[in-house]
């Protein structure tokens, strides 16, 4: 496995596997990497010749420097996880290298509409930098096939809208989240648990399969499920930011013929915000 800490490296070593017209998937990362982040590497290989990954922690998406300060940054293990996964090439810029000018001074990619709901409102600008990092990393390692979980949901719509809309020749593919054993969607911010939030925070997946049962089996008073996730998570010890139905296409309130639709949830649990969601399909009418 090659580590690059240069877009210069990262072109020397590149440079031949185009020429070679080698087919190149990319998995960009912030690194404290877990079994969710290895499944997007292990499915890599169906999607092209050479798996490139990067361990970039951006602080362009952070609304809250303490949150970026404090993100937990495993570079050393992250390497040897990848190596076994057989990687071909890891680029772990530093903030320089990203970002030559100052952050606030850079040229940014923003898609609107999407990036200004759920998320976006709760962490302001976050998607900006998420889409200008993202962009920045696609036209460093020019992809053919780049993989991202659909753990974050309206991240991948966002990249998937950007890369549509600014023809950037590259596949996007999402993959299902991965969970521990007891429901919880596996993410680096599960480690600021203590044990009690994280024997409750099983809870937030649970209330989004209550939602979509009760939904599938044919409540479609889509507020009142919503209303009554808030209290649950509240009741659970939460203090919940959002619970959305929304349709998977575009993240908007569904229409009422609309048949595949996400219940989407963000959710504090002491200090930690955690996130999930789940798709949901509905039979369509006769
Ligand atoms: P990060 O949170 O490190 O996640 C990297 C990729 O792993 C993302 O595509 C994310 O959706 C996916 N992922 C995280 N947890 C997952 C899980 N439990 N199951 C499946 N996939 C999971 O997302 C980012 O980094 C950044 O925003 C980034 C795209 C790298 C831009 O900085």
């Amino acid at each position: 496995m090659i580590v690059a800490e240069t877009a210069d490296n990262l072109r020397k070593v590149m440079a031949p596997w185009r020429s070679e017209n080698e087919s190149i998937v990319f998995i960009p990362t912030m690194g404290n990497l877990h079994e969710g982040h290895l499944q997007l590497i292990r499915v890599a290989r169906q999607y092209g010749t050479k798996v490139v990954a990067s361990i970039f922690v951006n602080p362009m998406q952070f609304d809250r420097h303490d949150d970026f300060t404090n993100y937990l940054r495993t570079q050393r293990q992250d390497l040897d996880m990848l190596q076994e996964e057989s990687v071909d090439l890891v680029f772990v810029p530093d903030v320089e290298e990203m970002y030559p000018r100052a952050v606030d001074k850079m040229t940014y990619v923003h898609v609107p509409k999407l990036s200004d709901m759920l998320e976006g409102v709760s962490r302001p600008g976050h998607f900006r930098g998420v889409t200008t990092v993202v962009t920045r990393l696609f036209s460093l390692v020019g992809p053919n096939v780049a993989i991202f979980g659909k753990k974050d949901y309206q991240q991948l719509l966002i990249v998937r809208r950007m890369v549509e809309d600014l023809g950037m020749p590259i596949e996007i593919i999402g993959e299902p989240t991965i969970r521990e054993a007891d429901g919880l969607a596996m993410s680096s911010r599960n480690n600021n648990l203590n044990a009690n939030e994280r024997k409750v925070a099983p809870r937030l997946y649970e209330t989004l399969q209550a939602s979509r049962s009760r939904i599938v089996h044919g409540n479609l008073a889509y507020a009142e499920v919503e209303a009554d996730a808030m209290r649950e998570l509240q009741e659970a010890g939460f203090t919940p930011d959002y619970v959305q139905i929304r349709r998977q296409s575009d993240l908007l309130v569904p229409e009422e013929h609309e048949t595949d639709l996400v219940v989407l949830a963000a959710a504090w649990l002491g200090k930690t915000r955690l996130i999930d969601n789940l798709e949901l399909s509905l039979n369509p009418p006769d």
